[in-house]
């Protein structure tokens, strides 16, 4: 355990009510009992998940696997559900949504997270490149309907491409782990698609699992010739020739756009969209129309104002120096939802137009037409 984590734990269950009492708010007022404890306790909060990166690793050049040890407000995860992790760049706290990938019967209730750096990607290259061991994150409670159904599914067919492994390998993890404390019985395939073995997080561990397990089948597919696999290429219909029975189980399945496309499509022609459970690590591009914006955007509660760019919401109120909550940013966390109090807005996802009156909205997949104003 390190030196932090030990401090941490000398804050009995006593001293935590003392600081959550009354007096301590006082004392500790303007700025909260959490600000003046974190000094020696960084990881410690009163209500707020905190945790501190004990292990790092890089299992390919463009990924880093973080360990983190969560403070006593984290409540756990089912297999498959992501969180928002907070990090501070450069003064300004950004929030991101990933998925833990380990099984959530891991005895020491730590998290791991597999982080892919993207080209273009701000805080994903910021955690690959400098992230160290004893920083302190903060994170939300585990949310999302993509996990694993309490009553597990006696076929289980998982489907994953590139970084998307993240929450199927926290449900296969788990599975395996129920399997060898004999609860889990069923029959689990496993299809990851990578462009080259090179690139493929969680390769070694894979292999690992389907040698010991008997009841894990593994297909791995590569963009690039070469490369070994059981599967040519990227998805597509043949590949489920060695699946003969993926129609009697419930799928999981997260990767990139294409490939979530072609997996969506083939089940959708085969009345099987029932048992195919997904999760988007990426939206679609929005529809964002910058020239015909009219109008203005009001920051009600802080009392600024802006011409209407045409952007997001979120784009527009971050231009204006302000720092609304966010997470995924397209709209399936709900973490940027704030009060509009007039204005219409138009759901980029969807075209549709809001009404002008008062109603809660997600900045990040709202657009203003026309003036808006929000309770920011
Ligand atoms: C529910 C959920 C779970 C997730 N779990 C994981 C996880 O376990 N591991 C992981 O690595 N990522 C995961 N992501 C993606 C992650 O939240 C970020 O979107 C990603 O790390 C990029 O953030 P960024 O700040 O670097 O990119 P940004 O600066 O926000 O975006 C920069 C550019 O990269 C593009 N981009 C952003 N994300 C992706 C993507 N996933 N694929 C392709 N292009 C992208 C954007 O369109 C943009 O052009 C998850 C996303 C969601 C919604
Ligand atoms: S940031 Fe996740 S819904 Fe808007």
């Amino acid at each position: 355990m390190s030196a932090t984590a030990l401090r941490t734990s000398f804050i009995s269950q006593g001293l935590r009510r003392a600081l959550s009492s009354r007096i301590a708010a006082t004392l500790a007022y303007p700025h909260g009992v959490d600000r003046y404890v974190e000094s020696f306790a960084p990881t410690y909060s009163l209500s707020e998940v905190r945790a501190e990166v004990t292990a790092l690793r890089h299992q390919t050049d463009d990924s880093v696997t973080m360990t983190l040890r969560p403070n006593g407000n984290w409540q756990g995860f089912r297999a498959g559900q992501y969180l928002r992790l907070t990090v501070e760049i450069n003064g300004v706290r950004r929030s991101r949504c990933y998925s833990p990938a380990n099984s959530v019967h891991a005895a020491d209730g730590l998290i791991e997270l597999t982080v892919k750096a993207h080209a273009g990607g701000f805080v994903s290259k910021y955690l690959q490149q400098n992230l160290r061991v004893g920083t302190i994150v903060g994170l939300s409670q585990a949310e999302g309907a993509f996990a694993l159904p309490e009553m597990r599914p006696s076929r289980v067919l998982l489907i994953s491409g590139g970084s998307g492994i993240t929450p199927v390998m926290a449900m296969l993890r788990t599975l395996c782990d129920e399997g060898r404390y004999g609860s889990y019985r069923g029959q689990i395939t496993f299809l990851h698609y990578s462009n080259a073995a090179k690139d493929q997080i969680y390769a070694a561990e894979l292999t690992e699992i389907a040698a010991r397990y008997p009841n894990v089948q593994l297909l791995r597919g590569y963009v690039e010739t070469n490369q070994g696999g059981e599967l040519n290429g990227r998805f597509c219909r043949a590949h489920l020739n060695a699946v003969p029975d993926y129609a009697e189980a419930e799928t999981f399945l997260c990767g990139p756009p294409g490939m979530m496309k072609a997996v969506q499509k083939l089940w959708a022609d085969e009345g099987l969209a029932e048992r195919l459970h997904l999760e988007h690590f990426a939206a679609a591009p929005a529809v964002i129309d910058t020239a015909n914006a009219e109008g203005e955007v009001r920051f009600a509660r802080s009392e600024r104002l802006a011409r209407n760019s045409g952007g997001t919401l979120l784009d527009q109120a971050e231009a204006a120096g302000l720092k609304p909550e966010s997470g995924c940013r397209m709209g399936i966390c709900h973490a940027c939802t704030c009060r509009k109090t007039s204005g219409r807005v138009r759901d980029t996802r969807t075209g549709e137009i809001s009404d002008a009156g008062e109603g809660d909205i997600q900045i990040c997949i709202s657009v203003p037409v026309g003036t808006v104003t929000l309770d920011i």
